[in-house]
């Protein structure tokens, strides 16, 4: 299903059509990206996969990023097989340093950042919200909030000199509703949520939109406590309209909706997908 999803939107990167004498016409969509260059930060699995290879087939030049770059030159290799364009840059996103030779080593390969997608994000904490270490709450806030601060500082001024740019945060349901396990995650989350709504006011004037995307539960490593457990799983899918989790893929398209031209009136919002959970009707 979520392959299909996918055939159908690379489908809508071009239009091509017989005009009136016969003769064949492709023109560009809006989703298209080429010529753009997209960074996507814990883009080595996951969500960041799943978006960095649908930005690629849409023509983007993407950097692939995460703390390992064994996993990332594959990422990269099969982006490459496919007839794309990547270059990895390994970043821990926790460290300044990391995320300035990022941000530097990006623009120096491709020339420009057009499409910042600030994906990766830790969560080393599951318990009720008041025992959390104070280390266990700074590396939530730092890896999550701080860091996304840092890469937006770093691309923003180099896209409003151009008159253009897309920075899209993954952000989380759990950012939206409490939570008695993940808390500071949520925290975390909704803090992403505020950043993008101001930055957007800041900047949007000058040419750059930013959104976030609010995923559910979706099949990532990063979840697997949720989903890995059948009883839990079972629980969480009978509360869910889709009666399922999510693919990486299923928010990839969303992601990419966000980095074109198909969102160009879109700045400051957050696009919840999630299988119906934050709307059903209880
Ligand atoms: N899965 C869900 O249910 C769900 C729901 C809502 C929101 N989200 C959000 O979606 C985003 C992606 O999560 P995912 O589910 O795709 O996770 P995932 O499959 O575990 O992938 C995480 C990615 O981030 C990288 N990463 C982890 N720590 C990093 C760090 N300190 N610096 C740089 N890269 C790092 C990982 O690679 P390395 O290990 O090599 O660094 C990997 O590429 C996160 O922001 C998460 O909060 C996920």
């Amino acid at each position: 299903m979520a392959e299909h999803a996918r055939t159908c939107l690379a489908m809508t990167i071009v239009n091509d059509y017989a005009d009136n004498k016969g003769d064949r016409v492709v023109t560009k969509t809006s989703f298209d990206l080429t010529g753009q260059v997209a960074v996507i930060t814990g883009s080595s699995r996951g969500i960041g996969r799943a978006s960095a290879e649908l930005l690629a087939q849409l023509g983007a030049q993407v950097v692939i990023s995460s703390r390992k770059a064994g996993p990332c030159q594959e990422v990269a290799d099969g982006i490459r097989k496919a007839g794309g364009e990547a270059h990895v840059i390994p970043c821990n996103i926790s460290r300044r340093n990391e995320v300035e030779a990022l941000i530097a080593g990006a623009t120096e390969h491709y020339g420009k950042v057009d499409i910042l997608v600030c994906n990766a994000a830790v969560n080393p904490y599951y318990g009720a919200l008041l025992d959390i270490t104070n280390e266990a709450f700074d590396k939530i806030m730092g890896a999550n909030v701080k860091s996304n601060l840092w890469l937006c500082a770093l691309t923003i001024p180099q896209m409003a000199a151009r008159g253009k740019g897309s920075v899209v945060m993954v952000s989380s349901t759990g950012g939206l509703r409490g939570s008695t396990v993940i808390g500071a995650y949520g925290i975390s989350k909704a803090a992403d949520i505020a950043m993008c709504r101001s930055l957007a006011g800041e900047w949007s004037p000058k040419g750059v939109r930013v959104n976030c995307v609010a995923p559910g539960l979706i099949k990532t490593d990063f979840a697997r406590t949720f989903w890995e457990d059948e009883e839990c799983l079972k629980r969480l899918c009978a509360r869910t309209p889709l009666r399922r989790i999510g693919e990486p893929d299923e928010i990839a398209g969303a992601v990419a909706y966000l980095a074109s031209d198909a969102s160009t009136f879109m700045t400051g919002q957050t696009i919840i997908v999630d299988g119906g959970v934050t709307t059903a009707a209880i």
